[in-house]
Parts: C-alpha cells; structure tokens; sequence
C-alpha cells in the first residue's frame, strides 16, 4: 500500500498540524504531508512544516481580488500531489463552493465545540457563559455551510469551575490532537465513505459521531 498523501492548510500556531506530523513519525499514519499552505505568512506552523522538511506555501489572500481566485491558487497547490485528504488544521478563511466541491469527501476540518453547537468563531467563551458542564471538539467533513458537515469523531471535556477562556482552550486541544488523527487513520485506510453523501464507518451509516471520552473511543 502507497503512503496516503495529504495537504494541509494552516492560519495560526499549527499544533494540530504538529500532533498530524507526530502521528506519522510514531506510524501511527501511514501518510505523508506533501503540502502545507498557510493563508499567514507568520503562521508558526509554517516553521514547523520547514524543519521537517515539509514543501510549504503562503497565499496571500490580500493579493486576490475574490474568495474563487485565493482558492483557486491554493487549488494549484493542491491539486499536482493528488490528496487522498485535505485536512484544515485551524485553517481561518470561509472557503468558496468551488472548492468545497472539488474535494468533497476528502475535505475534513476540526472545530473546537460539540457540533452542532457554536459553529463558527469564540466556541470556549460561548461553552463558559452559558455554564456548559462539558464541552469539547468535533472532526467533520466540510460542506457547503459552515461548521455543519458530517462529524466523525466527538471529544469531550469536563468544563471546570474556575476555567477561563485560555484553561478551556487548552484542555479542548490537547483532546483535537488526538481525535484528528484518528479520524485521518480511518479516511486514508478506506473505513471511512461515502454513500449518497451518508457517512459511513466499515461500510455501516455512522448515524452518530464516535466519541472519544476518558481516553477511550465509544463506538
Ligand atoms: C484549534 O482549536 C482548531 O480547532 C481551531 O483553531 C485552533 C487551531 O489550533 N479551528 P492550531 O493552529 O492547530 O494550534
């Protein structure tokens, strides 16, 4: 079997991209990155990517007059290495249609919240105010709405009493860095498809996302 070939696309501090990286080093992916695109030229993920000799690109989404162009170059990128995924790792910009459609069910996000709750942006403060007693992160497929696609995996954490929006945060992530890959190990070895757009596990509709809670993955 060839190594999955993946992209994946960056803002910010990259550390789901760097827990993807580790993932393939402990083989627990047998992948490869052959592309990370970061809309941020100082996103610290693009660092990481270099020195691990890992083909990096910036684009520049000031330099393109609509949502199409700026996808279109990224779609440049992408397209030659032929992704078995492309993964967004706290990628920041709404994506076109165009593009969505292009890698359609190859196409997966993380989003730190319990979809469907608090899609889009300031998920922790939302889970804090309205006194959630968990909260979490889900791995989902991307469609045409935002934050709204098919979820594959559930990561839950207790919210405690004296967290803060920081506090929250961290605990959030350091639970995406564990269900991102195991959502990618299930796309790349073929256990994740598609039937009329019904996400499905070993060939069985996925009817609920699979839970990942305590340290251990509920089926
Ligand atoms: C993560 O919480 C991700 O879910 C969100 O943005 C954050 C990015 O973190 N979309 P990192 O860049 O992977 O460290």
């Amino acid at each position: 079997m060839e190594k999955a070939s993946l992209v994946v696309l960056i803002s910010g501090s990259g550390s789901n991209l760097k827990a993807i990286i580790d993932a393939i080093k402990n083989k627990q992916l047998y992948a490869e990155i052959k592309a990370v695109i970061s809309n941020q030229a100082t996103a610290k993920g693009l660092a990481l990517a270099a020195e691990e000799n890992i083909p990096t690109y910036v684009v520049d989404y000031k330099k393109y007059q609509s949502r199409e162009s700026f996808d279109q170059a990224m779609m440049q990128i992408i397209d030659p290495v032929k992704p078995d995924l492309v993964i967004l790792a706290g990628f920041m910009r709404i994506l076109s249609n165009d593009f969505i459609e292009h890698y359609q069910h190859r196409l997966i996000n993380i989003h730190p919240s319990l979809l469907p709750k608090y899609k889009g942006l300031n998920t922790h403060q939302q889970a804090i105010d309205n006194q959630d007693k968990v909260h979490g992160a889900s791995v989902h497929y991307v469609s045409y709405e935002l934050d709204s696609g098919p979820v594959v995996i559930q990561a839950t954490v207790p919210v405690l009493a004296n967290d803060n929006v920081a506090t929250l945060a961290e605990r959030v992530l350091n639970e995406e860095h564990k269900i991102y890959s195991m959502a990618i190990k299930m796309h790349i070895e073929g256990r994740i498809s598609f039937n009329n757009n019904q996400l499905q596990l070993d060939n069985k509709p996925l009817t609920k996302p699979l839970l990942w809670q305590d340290d251990t993955l509920i089926y």
